[in-house]
């Protein structure tokens, strides 16, 4: 592993996340770091490629760099250029940047090699789960939108574009997004990693729903 590149690159992606926004912090680009290095250690891929694409996979965000999608891919590009790599490595490194991203429930992912399925699958094991749960809410929040409105039904988006302009509800995210991860999970460490977390979601989601619906028992009438 060329752990000074990755050093690198690690302090340079803090730089730019120190204080930047709410959904993306560095804790988050941490956490899929680490579950990307456990998985390239049961599943294999270059770990120099998957490093540095989990470090950079957030870094031109659409919801921060003021509407441009699939600008990541180039800023990683140019970040790697000027730590000193080769053109073919940062080229490798930006396809997987450009390709991580859930761009709605009706788009297939394009899986075309081992290394983007390790770095999607960890983004995605983050964005399910307890720490999913937070960061969906905490997102909505953030938008100042309303958790649940009863009567907006979730929709299957067929092009990223309207993927990322809808402006639904929070729960509304769990059936447009979160629920369907498990199935487009690609490895199998993943996958039975991403079991429990989905468990959690469902069942969260069914309780909402509960409790939103509650009804006073009926009283046993003597
Ligand atoms: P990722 O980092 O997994 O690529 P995004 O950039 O789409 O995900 O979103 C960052 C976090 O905010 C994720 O946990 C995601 O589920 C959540 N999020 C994105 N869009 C919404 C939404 N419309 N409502 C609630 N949470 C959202
Ligand atoms: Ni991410």
């Amino acid at each position: 592993m060329n752990t000074q590149l990755i050093h690198n690159v690690r302090s340079r992606v803090e730089e730019q996340f120190r204080n930047h926004s709410v959904d993306h912090d560095f804790d988050h680009i941490l956490r899929v770091y680490n579950m990307a290095m456990y998985l390239q250690s049961q599943e294999g891929g270059d770990i120099d490629t998957i490093a540095c694409a989990a470090l950079l996979h957030d870094i031109s965000d659409h919801k921060l760099n003021g509407g441009k999608l699939n600008d990541g891919g180039r800023v990683a590009k140019e970040l790697l250029l000027e730590l000193g790599t080769d053109e073919a490595f940062a080229d490798a490194v930006a396809k997987i940047v450009d390709g991580v991203s859930f761009k709605g429930a009706g788009i297939a992912d394009e899986a075309f090699n081992k290394e983007v399925q390790i770095v999607r699958d960890a983004d995605r094991l983050d964005a399910m789960g307890a720490i999913g749960i937070a960061r969906a809410f905490h997102f909505g929040g953030s938008r100042n939108r309303p958790f649940f409105i009863a009567n907006k039904a979730p929709e299957e988006h067929a092009t990223f574009e309207a993927y990322v302009s809808g402006n639904s509800h929070t729960i509304n995210h769990f059936h447009e997004k979160l629920l369907l991860l498990q199935d487009r999970l690609h490895t199998e460490t993943a996958r039975k990693l991403g079991e429990k977390r989905h468990k959690l979601m469902q069942s969260f989601v069914d309780d909402f729903y509960a409790d939103w619906n509650f009804e006073a028992p009926q009283r046993n009438k003597e």
